[in-house]
């Protein structure tokens, strides 16, 4: 996705108009610099409104009412299950599983496979046990890592993974050796929270395929900032969470394809995931009921269907093109910066807009990221320090954390010129 240089592809200063929180001053004058976007996204007005709206006019449980607020709420929450469906190009809207997270979407399918060891012989392709695979990469948030090691520990199974190279690609001179016909299950991240790096999802498909494992795509850094479609990835399952793209917290996603998921084991019992309850034994409800026990984050729901209509609106190729365009401006002026050292794709070919970098001071010492952080904090810049929930790469790159600026459809050259006078001051600083 290229796009020219300096080309306007939206107006960013009229989109900026509609997230309130951008307007904000911060330390008494000093005007908001927000690339912390990786972590939450800011929120436009109308999701904002959305959920007060919901709360205000139409607010009860859904699925159990007869009542007409019961009818407005359940026809709302389901009216985004259906916009969600058709954002990410799914099938079938019943394919939409309401999570509160990507980490509780994943979580649902660890779980799920090690329920197997309970189900019929449906569940076949999800029964784990000794000798059996499961493979990620060295890249994964530990969203996507933890739920893997903790099936090997109740299962027996054993975990491997793909490793990086140098500039923070996905190595994949391996894949052969690594994926295997004893893997169950692939899982791995899109494009990565700390290093940015776009993985190739088409050649890890194709070999796991090629041994009958299934594949988990974790979508938390990529269905808010490029054109998803699921069919496309050719993945078995993709989780995604809606405060990364505008939406509120609390909400998250896991779509699956609809045969894998119809033979698919619960995760969580309770209300509503069930056909028929005796105090013997449950049967249980089709997808996606089975696997949203409970009640379940209903304005949440809503606010993210608004949130997907704010950015279908917007158009995701655009969205993609401004932030390829921010990236790249963002990768070219840190260049200039000295003792600047990029952890993750020095170039914005197959890359997003989470940048990891490593700081010198003029002396030469590094200077730590919390240092960084807090000194860019004084001037409005907001950035993350640290691992970034994802421990395993900074082991990978020999550094104790990183300073992480991430950029999304509001984000400004302005503001890419604000960080890089920041890092410079934070030089000044350390250098005295
Ligand atoms: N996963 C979020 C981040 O990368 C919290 O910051």
């Amino acid at each position: 996705m290229t796009a020219p240089t300096g080309r306007a592809l939206y107006d960013v200063e009229r989109v900026r108009k509609d997230f309130p929180i951008l307007s904000r001053v911060v330390h008494d004058d000093r005007p908001l610099v927000y690339l912390d976007s990786a972590a939450t996204s800011q929120k436009p007005r109308a999701v904002l409104d959305a959920e007060r709206d919901y709360y205000e006019l139409h607010n009860a449980n859904v699925h159990r009412g007869l009542h007409v607020l019961a009818e407005e709420a359940t026809a709302l929450y389901e009216d985004a299950r259906t916009k969600v469906a058709t954002f990410v190009g799914a099938p079938d809207r019943e394919e939409i599983v309401f999570t509160k997270n990507s980490s509780e979407a994943i979580n649902l399918v660890a779980y799920a496979m090690s329920n197997a060891a309970t189900a019929g012989p449906e569940a076949e392709r999800f029964r784990v046990g000794p000798g059996d695979e499961i493979v990620v990469t060295e890249m994964e948030h530990h969203s996507n890592l933890v739920p893997w090691q903790m099936l090997c520990q109740r299962t027996g199974a054993t975990l491997r993974w793909l490793g990086l190279t140098d500039d923070g690609r996905l190595d994949l001179g391996n894949l052969d050796e690594i994926i295997t016909p004893r893997a169950k299950i692939v899982a791995f991240v899109h494009q990565s929270n700390i290093l940015g790096t776009v993985n190739p999802v088409a050649a890890v498909v194709a070999r796991a395929r090629a041994v009958g494992a299934l594949t988990l795509l974790d979508g938390s850094q990529s269905v808010p900032h490029l054109p998803i479609d699921v069919t496309g990835l050719g993945v078995d399952f993709l989780a995604f969470t809606g405060h990364k793209m505008c939406g509120p917290t609390g909400i998250g996603v896991l779509w699956g394809r609809g045969d894998l998921l119809a033979v698919m084991p619960p995760f969580l019992g309770g209300g509503e995931m069930i056909e028929l309850v005796t105090m013997e034994e449950t049967t249980y409800a089709a997808p996606p009921h089975r696997f949203e026990a409970g009640t379940p984050m209903i304005a949440q729901a809503v606010g993210l269907g608004a949130a997907v209509d704010y950015l279908t609106e917007l158009g995701m190729d655009a969205v993609a093109a401004h932030e390829h365009e921010i990236t790249a401006y963002a990768l070219e002026r840190l260049a200039t910066v000295p003792g600047v050292r990029i952890i993750g794709p020095p170039t914005d070919v197959d890359r997003g807009g989470a940048v990891s970098f490593a700081l010198e001071g003029p002396d030469g010492r590094s200077i730590h990221p919390h240092d960084v952080g807090q000194v860019l904090d004084e001037l409005g810049i907001a950035v993350r320090v640290g691992h970034h929930c994802a421990r395993p790469v900074c082991l990978r790159y020999n550094v104790p954390a990183t300073t992480r600026a991430s950029f999304h459809l509001y984000s400004t050259r302005g503001e890419v010129d604000a960080l890089v006078e920041g890092l410079g001051q934070v030089r000044r600083f350390f250098g005295a």
